[in-house]
């Protein structure tokens, strides 16, 4: 896609990203299709990463360190896109500098200082959010309006399992990424993100029973997982999830809601796709509905972020702009990032052999 740029005097927000990465092209996209917006600075402590960037995306200025940006004066608000580790320090100095904060999934990687990222933005009158896009999805969203209203009956179980290929160059050229410290886990904390957190998303919270957690294909690069199964309860529904890096496919994500008056399947790919569907005859004619949704656009960065970075980009700069609450609220990231620590816990990420007792016990 054409980057397309808007002259700063026709611009009321100037909006900068702080880590100029793999998913930093999804925050430039959505930034750029909300009127009244502007990307004003790319900003990465490596200055050539950072040039690159706002060459490619016609981005003015660049910056190599936070702090820069947070003394602008004219930048209102931030993205920020860097790794695991450092999503609490950046977050929270954007905030005390008065930016809103775009923070990527997940809030960061201690509950404890989510909640208090959280507190800090309310006391402060900022807009914090956690980028979880698959939140946005036409056909989630449409799913959980379903288990809402009561269409599918009442909830027996629930599977979700994502299958993904990664190489072990992902791992050994990132600074960050297969490191406890840095990413905080893998499989589950980085990639399954999106499949635990749209579980809770559709059927509210989740309390987690029990995981088995193993490091199969790279264990001589990373320090985390590749591989997690778990069982967790929405409530009283079984909820199953399997997620691994180590598969051949570069990515199949496959959720499955069944009960007592009906079922769906649907996977967060890219098109987010209805898969099949069986129910009452109102249940069918909306998933026949969605089905004919035909998706257009195309993605900004990987295929398999899909296109709602867009949708809650917008949604992130109409709370901005309105005061008006966000669609989902950074409260439940730490709520995702909460279940994702009890799974770790139950499945004991350092020893892969040792963690399928868990299962057993
Ligand atoms: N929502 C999604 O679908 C999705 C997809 C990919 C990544 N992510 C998330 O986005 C975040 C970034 O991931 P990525 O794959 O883009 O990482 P990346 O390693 O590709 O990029 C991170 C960049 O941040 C820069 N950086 C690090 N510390 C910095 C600092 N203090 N100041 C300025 N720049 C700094 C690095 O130099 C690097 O260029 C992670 O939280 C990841 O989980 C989300």
């Amino acid at each position: 896609m054409t980057p397309r740029t808007t002259p700063h005097h026709l611009t009321e927000h100037q909006h900068a990203i702080i880590g100029c990465g793999r998913v930093a092209a999804n925050h430039v996209d959505g930034i750029r299709r909300v009127p009244g917006w502007g990307l004003a600075v790319a900003c990465d402590r490596i200055p050539e990463v950072a040039a690159d960037f706002a060459r490619d995306h016609l981005i003015a200025r660049t910056m190599a360190d936070a702090q820069e940006v947070f003394a602008a004066p004219e930048i209102s608000s931030v993205s920020v896109t860097v790794d695991h580790a450092q999503h609490a320090e950046l977050t929270e100095r954007a905030l005390l500098a008065g930016k809103h904060v775009l923070v990527e999934k997940p809030i960061c990687l201690d509950p404890a200082e989510g909640r208090r990222l959280v507190a800090l933005a309310e006391h402060r009158g900022l807009v914090l959010s956690v980028v979880a896009q698959h939140r946005y999805d036409p056909v989630v969203l449409a799913v959980r309006d379903w288990v809402r209203r009561g269409l599918l009956g009442e909830l027996l179980q629930v599977s979700v399992a994502l299958q993904a290929a990664r190489a072990k160059d992902y791992y050994q050229d990132s600074y960050w990424r297969g490191t406890l410290t840095g990413e905080g886990g893998s499989a589950l904390v980085n990639q399954g993100y999106h499949c635990l957190d749209a579980v809770r998303w559709i059927c509210g919270d989740v309390r987690a029973v029990a995981a088995s957690c193993r490091t199969v294909a790279f264990a001589d690069v990373i320090e985390t997982e590749d591989t997690l199964s778990g069982l967790l309860a929405a409530g009283p529904v079984p909820v199953t999830l399997n997620v691994t890096v180590a598969g051949r496919i570069e990515w199949r994500s496959r959720i499955e809601v069944v009960g007592t008056a009906g079922s769906v399947v649907f996977d967060l790919d890219h098109p987010g796709r209805l898969q099949r569907f069986d129910g009452s005859a109102e249940l069918v004619r909306l998933a026949e509905l969605e089905q004919s949704r035909t998706p257009t656009e195309a993605p900004a960065g990987l295929s398999y972020y899909g296109v709602s970075h867009r949708a809650q980009i917008a949604d992130f700069c109409h709370g901005v702009a309105t005061g008006e609450p966000m669609l989902s609220s950074a409260g439940d990231a730490v709520g995702t990032l909460e279940a994702i620590l009890a799974l770790y816990a139950l499945g004991g990420r350092r020893q892969p052999a040792a963690a399928l007792t868990a299962l057993s016990a």
